[in-house]
């Protein structure tokens, strides 16, 4: 890995081109990117999360049928139009904020192969930089700390770079695990940084080299692209992004960073749950509200 290739991140993208299954009906006309965590859809969140690290040249990668992200990200003079004649300028502020976000790029994947071949679609557009990976159903509401941390780590030891978060036996299964080694001490003095040395996609309990699961966020070097092409399909006949992952630890350093506090997997709906009743706790209009609705059903059903 050529230092050049170090340090240099200012893309990210955002596979959004799965079915969503775990989410039908609510996911056969609209992708579940756009389900709304209180009142903002959340591929929005992982979107404004990349720019507040620092990264505001954003793919996405859509589906056939996924015109309605596009649509999401664009402005649309006639309701702005509308929202000015009412008045309604907060509003308009908001919905005009959304469509000067970023600097949105959009691929098609037209066949939902895999989040592995999800990512090979990217290819093109992110050319021989190291690149940013954000999975939209994974929230991070934490004002970007983790994928600061993870770029800093890719700026320091290049190669790819992992999201770690410890989890019980039982969770593992759903994830892919990494098996790690500590490391003495980064130059930065960055705590929770570890050496990756294998990732297992979806191990039994009883298999899981750690208690660590990888989740949505990765920092990874253009040679991915080269892993992914040599990548078969594995569990679930997908191209899976874990195995090519798996082969470039062969090739050059992998990192993960840990962390604890501040995912929702918006992709589970206990999860999605508590997101909206978390995000929506923390709010002005909302808090004191839900508070006062979630007591009265507590005490009601004797929970
Ligand atoms: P998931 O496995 O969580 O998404 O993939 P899914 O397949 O849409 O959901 P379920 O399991 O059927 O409910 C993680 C992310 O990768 C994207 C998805 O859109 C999601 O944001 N993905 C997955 C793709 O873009 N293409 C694929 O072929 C597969």
């Amino acid at each position: 890995m050529s230092a050049a290739k170090q340090g240099a991140v200012s893309k990210a993208v955002i596979p959004a081109a799965g079915l969503g299954t775990r989410f039908l009906p609510a996911t056969k006309s609209q992708p579940k990117e756009l389900l709304p965590i209180v009142d903002k859809p959340s591929i929005q969140y992982v979107v404004e999360e990349a720019v507040a690290a620092g990264i505001t040249d954003v793919l996405v990668v859509i589906g056939p049928e996924k015109q309605a992200i596009q649509d999401h990200f664009s402005s649309d003079a006639e309701l702005e139009r509308h929202l000015e004649e009412q008045g309604k300028l907060d509003l308009l502020a908001e919905v005009r904020a959304v469509s000067n976000l970023a600097d949105l790029h959009y691929v098609s994947q037209l066949e939902p192969l895999g989040l592995g071949h999800a990512v090979s679609m990217a290819r093109e557009h992110v050319g021989d930089e190291p690149f940013a990976v954000m999975l939209a159903d994974d929230l991070m509401i934490d004002d970007a700390v983790l994928l600061s941390r993870m770029l800093a780590t890719q700026a320091e030891h290049g190669g790819a770079v992992l999201a770690l978060m410890e989890s019980t036996p039982e969770e593992i299964s759903a994830y892919g695990c990494a098996a790690v080694e500590e490391i003495e001490s980064t130059k930065s003095g960055m705590a929770g940084v570890m050496r990756v040395r294998g990732v297992v996609e979806k191990p039994k309990p009883a298999d899981a080299p750690s208690n660590l699961a990888v989740i949505g966020r990765y920092v990874l070097p253009p040679e991915v692209f080269d892993a992914l092409d040599r990548t078969t399909p594995g569990m679930g006949g997908e191209i899976q992004l874990t195995d090519a992952i798996g082969l470039l630890i062969d090739e050059c350093p992998v990192h993960g960073v840990t962390f604890s506090e501040g995912r929702y997997d918006a992709g589970d709906k206990l999860d999605f749950l508590r997101a909206n009743v978390e995000l929506a706790l923390d709010r002005d209009d909302l808090g004191p509200g839900l508070a006062e609705v979630l007591k009265s059903i507590v005490a009601r059903r004797g929970l």
